[in-house]
């Protein structure tokens, strides 16, 4: 994806063109609300794709707290200086006038945007508590057909216990598929029983996909990465 070649983050160009076409679906005169926006990698992709009558909203306090992986407390400085990239890297895209950026944490944002959400990108905090109330409370601003699609499913292990607790037994999210870890709901399951169970089925399908996740964390957590890079052999990436 040559559009956020240069923007930090944790988007795959293939994400990158699932996100696009997500935002590109959105209505005219809809809304697009993404949670957790780091450097401005992934909003630069939903400004650019949708139609200009879209409000495009990104969340992201910027304070320091959950700003990627093993990165959960303490960096202040650092969000200090993503904030500044953010605004930058949106400037330099020539689409600083197309987001409102809420700095703010996302549970306080949702008396901040009117009306229902056509397209809610989640990528915010990743431990289990926060991801859950991010998938409950903005899922449920979601209009009737419209899309959620939630960063590090069946890769972290906060979103994924979320997504069991909230998405793979409910009634209103049709599992589309994913991109790598980034997966795709839309909001129009019908709510019987033979639906549901397929659902949960596809949803369920993925755990040995997050079971070989976990186990590569795992292994680089325990710097074994390096041992493969002393055999000539290259250390995989952290996984998303
Ligand atoms: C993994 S990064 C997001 C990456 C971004 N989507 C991209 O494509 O580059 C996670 C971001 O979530 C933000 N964040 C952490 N807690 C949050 C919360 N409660 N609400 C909104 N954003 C949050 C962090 O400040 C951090 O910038």
């Amino acid at each position: 994806m040559q559009l956020v070649a240069d923007v930090e983050g944790w988007m795959s160009p293939g994400q990158g063109a699932t996100l696009y076409d997500a935002a590109d679906r959105c209505p005219p005169d809809g809304t697009i609300v993404e949670i957790g926006s780091f450097r401005g990698r992934s909003t630069i992709v939903l400004a650019t794709a949708s139609d200009p009558s879209v409000a495009v909203i990104a969340i992201d306090p910027h304070a320091g707290n959950d700003r990627g992986p093993q990165e959960i407390d303490g960096f202040a400085d650092e969000a200090a200086d993503d904030h500044a990239a953010f605004n930058a890297n949106l400037a330099a895209a020539g689409v600083a006038d197309r987001v409102t950026h809420l700095r703010t944490f996302s549970d306080d944002a949702l008396t901040e945007v009117d009306g229902s959400v056509d397209v809610l990108y989640i990528d915010g905090a990743h431990r289990y508590a926060p991801a859950l109330a991010d998938i409950r409370a903005w899922g449920d601003r979601v209009g009737d057909g419209g899309t959620m699609l939630i960063h590090d499913s069946f890769s972290s292990i906060g979103v994924t216990l979320a997504i069991l607790r909230s998405l793979v037994f409910g009634s209103r999210f049709r599992y589309v598929g994913r991109s790598r870890s980034m997966t795709i709901y839309v909001a129009d399951l019908d709510g019987g029983l033979g639906s549901r169970v397929g659902n949960a089925l596809r949803q369920l399908a993925q755990l040995p996909w997050f079971a070989k996740n976990v186990a590569l964390k795992v292994l680089l957590t325990l710097k074994l990465g390096k041992l493969l890079e002393r055999t000539g052999r290259e250390s995989p990436e952290w996984p998303y």
